[in-house]
């Protein structure tokens, strides 16, 4: 299909969907159009897509560069492609938590490329919040005020020795030792759209640098709560061939975990991000 007949319509509260196009066989223009969407829209959620593992690197790797997360399960022969993946007899899921990808490096990733392989019969969607939108309706006093502050992120508590996937039947995530940590601006500018961003996020961000983790928790907790209230986040359902393309820089996500005894596998790839300012 040519650009002419293929348009983003925004979905609600975050994200546009474009219908019909297909990823394996996307033209320069269908490319450009995603990264034009991710840039306004923070999501791009595309359906039916039948992609082999090497089509879906081949696609990632023409929205951006790939880059290889450091703790995900890697598909046997593609180590580009992360397993998301919940069995029948696990009870704790992967990303079950507002989050945004890798806050914790200098240059966190981009974005991820996930496409749903197998989805339980009901459940399993992915929640997806606007920060663009949360960073816009703050007031212009606490908009002055977060703009002069920086943020701790860390990965450690999460991801290595005795974090908070240790105890749990997804302890393979847990156990690293290369755990980096990484200080951003509060509201970064968005490397691609010009726009303002608030960019913590409940998992990664540890404190405000110069505050107490408590004076921290008490900005960061009325941020976290104001970020997910309904107008800015949407609730995408998967089936298999259903694909979400993130932009890291201006979204949270949450996979919901609530398919107990069902299996869930997607496919992630990670897409590699500059430093933020
Ligand atoms: C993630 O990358 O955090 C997982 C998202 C999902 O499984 O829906």
């Amino acid at each position: 299909m040519s650009l002419a007949t293929l348009a983003a319509r925004p979905t609600d509260g975050c994200g546009a969907e474009i219908e019909g196009l297909d990823g394996a066989r996307a033209s320069d223009a269908d490319i450009e159009l995603i990264r034009d969407t991710l840039a306004q829209r923070g999501v791009v959620f595309l359906r039916d897509q039948k992609m082999t593992p090497e089509e879906q690197i081949a696609f990632a790797r023409r929205v951006g560069p790939i880059v290889v997360n450091r703790y995900f399960p890697k598909t046997e022969r593609y180590p580009e492609i992360a397993k998301v993946e919940k069995r029948a007899d696990q009870t704790t899921n992967i990303g079950g938590g507002w989050h945004t990808d890798h806050s914790y490096d200098e240059a966190p990733a981009m974005g991820s490329v996930l496409l749903a392989v197998e989805t339980p019969p009901s459940g399993g969607d992915t929640l997806f919040a606007d920060m663009y939108a949360a960073y816009d309706a703050l007031s212009d006093g606490l908009k002055a005020t977060l703009e002069t502050l920086k943020a701790h992120h860390a990965s450690a508590h999460v991801f290595g020795e005795g974090s908070v996937y240790a105890a749990t039947d997804q302890a393979v995530l847990a156990g690293h030792k290369d755990t980096p940590e990484a200080v951003h601006p509060v509201v970064i500018v968005h490397p691609d759209s010009g726009k303002k961003v608030l960019y913590v996020n409940p998992a990664f961000t540890t404190h405000i640098v110069g505050w107490t983790r408590e004076e921290s928790m008490a900005l960061l907790g009325y941020l976290y709560e104001h970020a997910i209230k309904p107008q800015f986040v949407h609730r995408f359902q998967w089936k298999p061939g259903s694909m979400a393309i993130w932009d890291n820089r201006s979204t949270w996500h949450h996979a919901m975990n609530d398919y107990q005894g069902h299996y869930r596998l997607m496919h992630r790839i990670t897409l590699d991000g500059v430093k933020l300012n």
